[in-house]
């Protein structure tokens, strides 16, 4: 068994390629932590079954795919345990068991519950949703969803949709995680977990699951190419495996401050994409916002700036890709191993999850 280094786990849901808010926000960090911590890393696929069990053809290319991306970015499977989250069967029997002690109130408030209902319902209804409160006012959107969402809850949400976080919960619990490293939006589902923790403590009365934190990268949330948050739900991103044409392309269309008219007029880099992009790649971004704000460069020239400072990483990924992707035995083989790893890293608190719940063994 391993050493006594605190435990990091985090995972992903395979549902397409890995883009820079992915990479910012969690994946530099999950590189970064492998050389101090025992991490626990895997693609999610049985939450990515969560929202689409009836589109699920891209799932098994989708998690070959995304793990070929984690190498690429520089996980290193020496360093790190990655793995499939349905090959550990032991997720499958903790969550059930944890299921038992989770309240619904909880999981029905959870605000990713709520949003992710209301992309359902805009599927759905989309153009329909007509809702009059009692004087015949039309209703805001969010006011419509949360009616909708009262009468056809029931029809249309899922179990396991529903139980999202405590599959959740489970992950993080079952490997003994002490942090978890993510983007700003799974903060939630961490709460979500330590709750559930600390409930089985209590009624177990042991210390037995440990409360984990989340471990956020000092950007959060990055920004897509419109300004909203990068997601690929929005088609806004720019993929780790975009071509460097593509890269250059989408980076000329990134979001700049709409009242920087001309070169010459002063611009507000806060909101700014471009310059948000610079923070990033630019050491020295504190000269891209004074040059900004005082109207002596224009937008062109600043993305073209930040295109270049981009180009070798985009470069040194797309060969590294070639490579992972041209072994894909190399790629199963890892796999194996940490799904492996991690069945032995589970077992112990398994067992004693059952023992506390007294089933008999
Ligand atoms: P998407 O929104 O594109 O579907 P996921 O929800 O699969 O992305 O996110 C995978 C991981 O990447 C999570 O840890 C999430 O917090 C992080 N992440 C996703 N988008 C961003 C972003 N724009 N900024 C920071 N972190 C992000
Ligand atoms: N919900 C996470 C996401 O959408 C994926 C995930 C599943 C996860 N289980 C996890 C992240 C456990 C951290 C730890 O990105």
């Amino acid at each position: 068994m391993g050493s006594s280094k605190e435990i990091i786990v985090s995972g992903m849901r395979p549902t397409g390629r890995l883009h820079l808010g992915n990479y910012f926000g969690a994946l530099k960090n999950w590189v970064d932590l492998q050389d101090k911590y025992r991490c626990y890393y895997f693609v999610a696929d049985l939450h990515a079954l969560t929202t689409a069990y009836d589109r699920a053809d891209a799932i098994a290319q989708n998690s070959r795919d995304m793990v070929i991306d984690w190498l690429s970015a520089g996980l290193d499977a020496s360093k790190c345990t990655i793995f499939v989250q349905s090959h550990v069967p032991e997720v499958a029997e903790l969550n059930t068991l944890l299921g038992m002690i989770t309240p619904l109130g909880g999981l029905l408030r959870a605000p990713t519950f709520k949003e992710q209902l209301e992309e359902i319902f805009e599927k759905k209804y989309a153009g329909q949703m007509d809702i009059r409160d009692e004087q015949g006012i039309p209703q805001t959107h969010a006011e419509k969803i949360c009616k909708l969402a009262q009468q056809q809850l029931l029809e249309l949400a899922d179990f396991g949709f529903l139980g999202y976080p405590v599959l959740m919960a489970t992950d993080i619990l079952l490997q003994s995680g002490d942090y978890v490293p993510v983007g700003q939006d799974q903060v939630v589902h961490i709460e979500i977990a330590r709750d559930i923790a600390r409930r089985f403590n209590d009624v177990y009365k042991e210390n037995a699951l440990k409360e984990p934190k989340p471990l956020l990268t000092k950007i959060p949330k990055v920004p897509g190419l419109d300004n909203r948050k990068m997601s690929k739900s929005y088609g806004n991103t720019i993929e780790l495996g975009d071509d460097v044409e593509s890269v250059q392309k989408k980076v000329m269309s990134m979001f700049t401050d709409p009242n920087k008219k001309r070169a010459t007029d002063p611009g507000n880099p806060e909101g700014c994409t471009v310059y948000a992009f610079h923070k990033i790649y630019n050491q020295n971004a504190a000269a891209v916002e004074a040059a900004c704000k005082a109207g002596e460069t224009g937008c062109v020239a600043c993305k073209k700036q930040l295109f270049e400072l981009m180009r070798p990483e985009i470069e040194k990924f797309s060969a590294a890709r070639k490579v992972y992707a041209g072994d894909i035995a190399q790629v199963e083989k890892i796999l194996k191993t940490g799904a492996q790893a991690a069945r032995e890293n589970a077992q112990p608190l398994l067992k004693k999850v059952k023992t506390l719940m007294k089933l008999l063994q």
